[in-house]
């Protein structure tokens, strides 16, 4: 398509047209003479969403990384550990009560990143709704909906749900959330927004299309969620409402001890502005980010920058010195956040080689089977390089993380699913119920607690029959 005869056709358009010359992507225009004037009129909106400058800024620093010599003065961070002694279970009683006081004055709002698109789980439709729970096959966000639900009972306060979705599954999220009747919470209480969208690039830096009149766009990594609460002022409704801190979770675990009070507690005791859980690394192999103290901060190393040595270095005790596996349980102070705004930080972009389906040449849209894309992301934990509080606390893996990544192995809807029914057994065993397992250790049956009876092992022992008999099957 020729340049002038767009720029006036389009005057509106004109500078995006340029722009999409200049940096010499007009191979976007190959189908224009074919595509309706609604696909035309969506071509040139999403030309007009994109940062050109960005987009080649980014896809230069690909070709040429900075060498990363970033780890060499690296130390353990400060860690709260899991309470062994009674001096530690007194330190977790005290933040819990702390933290359960914020929950009653209302000041938690619950903030779930729900915008990613589970390319390796590979379902139709946002992960959140994908059917888990192990009796009833609740959704998981059915799942975190009773948990924000039994927290709202139990501490006779709103707890606000922020969602985070994107262009991607926003309509399929709401309408799931609609048509469900929000699960029993109050739809006022419960509010979506969405992230921004970046164009995915080919291994050359050109745009891929993914209709005659689209380019493909992914969103911009969970890290989009801070420049999202900032562009959708939902900081300021927020404070409306009395809030002062956002506990933050990823849609994929279902384990999320949701608004977890020691956790909230130690936050607010330390004054923090970010705190983050931690579970140990199982092994140095382990393919997950760790929190580690660099140059005065905390700061994620991503398993594949962390060297060799640091990844099996070791304490006196033979465990690992590296272990502090991030499991993105956070939460942020408001008021850190807004001092954040003004300071117009913008977090780094990483690189991610993918899959992403594109249109050929002749226009045939091809599903590649070798990674084609380049496509770019932004994580959260890079804002703990702005942070100057902030706590680091360690929970056991098994209670409280077990994320739905793969569609089978690790990390599955199956792994899931064996991780609730264990928790649940474990908590009946610790009620005094004897649960059978079986060669795996896994409890030999099928276990489901609803939230709304029993949110956690405290709760369960007050409330469960001590002459229960498990048969196999319970759903409490
Ligand atoms: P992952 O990085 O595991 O991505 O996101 P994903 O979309 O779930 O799965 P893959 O990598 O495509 O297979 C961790 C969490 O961050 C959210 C996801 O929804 C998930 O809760 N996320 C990720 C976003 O909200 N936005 C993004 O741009 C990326």
């Amino acid at each position: 398509m020729n340049r002038e005869a767009l720029e006036k056709a389009y005057p509106d358009y004109r500078k995006y047209i340029t722009k999409i010359f200049d940096f010499e992507q007009s191979h976007i225009f190959k189908w224009w003479d074919e595509i309706t004037p609604s696909g035309k009129r969506h071509l040139l909106e999403q030309i007009s969403s994109i940062d050109f400058t960005l987009l080649q800024k980014l896809f230069r620093e690909h070709l040429d990384p900075a060498s990363g010599t970033l780890q060499k003065n690296i130390q353990p961070p400060h860690i709260i550990g899991i309470p062994e002694n009674n001096e530690g279970k007194k330190l977790a009683e005290t933040a819990k009560r702390i933290g359960e006081d914020s929950l009653r004055k209302g000041e938690i709002a619950v903030l779930t990143v729900a915008g990613g698109q589970g390319t390796r789980l590979g379902i139709d439709g946002p992960k959140g709704m994908l059917p888990l729970s192990p009796i009833n096959k609740k959704s998981i966000f059915q799942l975190h909906a009773e948990k924000i639900c039994a927290l709202q009972k139990k501490y006779n306060t709103p707890v606000p749900w922020h969602i985070m979705t994107s262009e991607t599954n926003d309509d399929d999220t709401k309408e799931f959330f609609r048509s469900n009747t929000f699960f029993g919470l109050d739809p006022q209480r419960v509010c979506f927004f969405t992230q921004r969208m970046i164009p995915t690039v080919d291994l050359n830096g050109k745009l891929l299309m993914d209709t005659k009149s689209s380019i493909a766009m992914s969103p911009n990594g969970h890290g989009g969620t801070i420049l999202a609460l900032q562009e959708k002022n939902i900081i300021n409704d927020m404070k409306k409402q009395g809030i002062k801190h956002i506990f933050y979770h990823q849609v994929d675990n279902v384990l999320i001890k949701m608004a977890d009070p020691v956790f909230i507690g130690y936050h607010l005791r330390d004054k923090a502005d970010m705190s983050s859980k931690v579970v140990k690394k199982r092994n140095p192999e382990e393919k997950v980010g760790v929190i580690v103290s660099l140059d005065g901060h905390l700061h994620v190393v991503e398993y594949t920058e962390l060297s060799k040595e640091d990844r099996y270095a070791k304490n006196n005790d033979d465990s690992l010195k590296y272990d502090a596996g991030n499991i993105a349980i956070h939460i942020f102070s408001i008021a850190f956040l807004e001092k954040l705004f003004q300071m117009e930080t913008y977090l780094p972009y990483h690189i991610a080689i993918k899959k992403v389906p594109f249109i050929d040449k002749k226009g045939n849209l091809i599903t590649p089977e070798e990674n084609n894309a380049i496509k770019f992301e932004t994580f959260i934990f890079d804002i703990l390089k702005h942070v100057q509080k902030s706590v680091v606390m360690e929970v056991v893996r098994k209670e409280e993380f077990s994320p739905v990544k793969n569609a089978d192995g690790d990390d599955s809807p199956a792994t899931a699913q064996q991780d609730m029914i264990n928790m649940f057994g474990r908590w009946l065993q610790k009620a005094g119920i004897a649960i059978p397992m079986d060669s795996h250790n896994n409890v030999a049956g099928h276990i489901e607690i609803n939230p709304c009876f029993a949110y956690d092992e405290e709760e369960l022992m007050k409330k469960v029959d001590k002459g229960l008999k498990f048969n196999g099957f319970l759903n409490l």
